[in-house]
C-alpha cells in the first residue's frame, strides 16, 4: 500500500512476510495535520521537515492500523525515541527526505520484533564504508558502494528490530549481514530474518521471532 509512487509500492509489497502490512507515504503530500494533537506536542521543537517526516511515517502506520481494526491512535516515543504501538501491535517506523515506511504486525504474527528503514538508491559513501560493513561484508561489495548502502539501511533496520525488546546500543559492526541467506547475527546473540530491495529506493524490512530470534 504506497501513497505516491507505484514503482515503490510494487518494490515494497513482496518484502513483508507473512502477517506484515507495509505502506510508504510521500513525504511532500503529507500535512504535518496529519499528525494527532500528542504527537504535535511531541514534535513541537523538531525542524518543520523532521516533523513533516515523522507526520509521513504516523500517516502510513495508521493506514495499516485501521486495516487491523486499530482506530486512530497516537504513536508516541519512548525516552529513547522508539515509537509506542497499541496494545497487541509490533512496528516500526521510517523516513527519508523523500518517503516515509511504515510496517506493522498483529502479535498473533508471533514476531517477537519489526525494523524498517529507507534511502534514497545512492552509494554509501567511500570514507564510511569501513565504519559501517565488517572486513567480510566489505569483501562481498566488492567495491559496490551501492550494495555497501544497502547493507546500512538492513543493519539500520535490524537495529529498529531488536532495539526495543533488548535496549542495547549496536555499532555497525555488531550486526552481521549475510546477503545470501536473509539473516543478520546481532552481538546480542539474535537471529534476525530480513528482505530488502535496492530499486527505485533502498529498503529493508527486518523480523525475528522468539524462538528462532534467540
Ligand atoms: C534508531 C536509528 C537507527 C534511526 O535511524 P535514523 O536514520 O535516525 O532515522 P530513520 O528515519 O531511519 O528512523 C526514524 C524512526 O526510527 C524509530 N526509532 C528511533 N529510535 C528507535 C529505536 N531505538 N528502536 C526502534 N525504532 C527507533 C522512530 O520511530 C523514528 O521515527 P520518528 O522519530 O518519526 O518516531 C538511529 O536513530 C539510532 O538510534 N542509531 C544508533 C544505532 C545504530 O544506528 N547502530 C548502527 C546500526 S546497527
Amino acid at each position: 500500500m504506497t501513497s505516491g509512487d507505484p514503482a515503490l509500492a510494487r518494490a515494497v509489497a513482496p518484502l513483508a512476510p507473512p502477517g506484515v502490512l507495509v505502506a510508504v507515504q510521500r513525504v511532500a503530500g503529507t500535512q504535518s495535520e496529519s499528525l494527532m494533537a500528542s504527537e504535535a506536542v511531541m514534535l513541537a521543537d523538531a525542524a518543520p521537515r523532521v516533523r513533516q517526516r515523522s507526520a509521513a511515517a504516523r500517516h502510513a502506520a495508521r493506514r495499516l492500523l485501521r486495516r487491523l481494526g486499530v482506530p486512530p491512535c497516537e504513536i508516541l516515543k519512548d525516552p529513547a525515541g522508539r515509537p509506542v504501538w497499541p496494545t497487541g501491535i509490533v512496528g516500526s517506523l521510517a523516513h527519508d527526505d523523500d518517503y516515509a515506511i511504515a510496517v506493522v504486525a498483529p502479535s498473533s504474527a508471533g514476531l517477537g520484533g519489526l525494523g524498517v528503514d529507507i534511502e534514497p538508491a545512492e552509494p554509501l559513501p567511500a570514507e564510511i564504508v569501513h565504519l559501517v560493513l565488517t572486513s567480510a561484508e566489505h569483501r562481498h561489495c566488492g567495491g559496490d558502494l551501492l550494495l555497501a548502502r544497502l547493507l546500512f539501511v538492513i543493519k539500520e533496520a535490524v537495529y529498529k528490530a531488536v532495539n526495543p525488546a533488548d535496549n542495547v546500543f549496536l555499532d555497525f559492526h555488531d550486526v552481521v549481514v549475510d546477503l545470501a541467506t536473509g539473516q543478520a547475527r546481532t552481538r546480542t546473540g539474535r537471529t534476525v530474518a530480513f528482505a530488502a530491495t535496492i530499486q527505485p529506493r533502498l529498503v529493508a524490512i527486518a523480523r525475528w521471532t522468539p524462538i528462532a530470534g534467540r
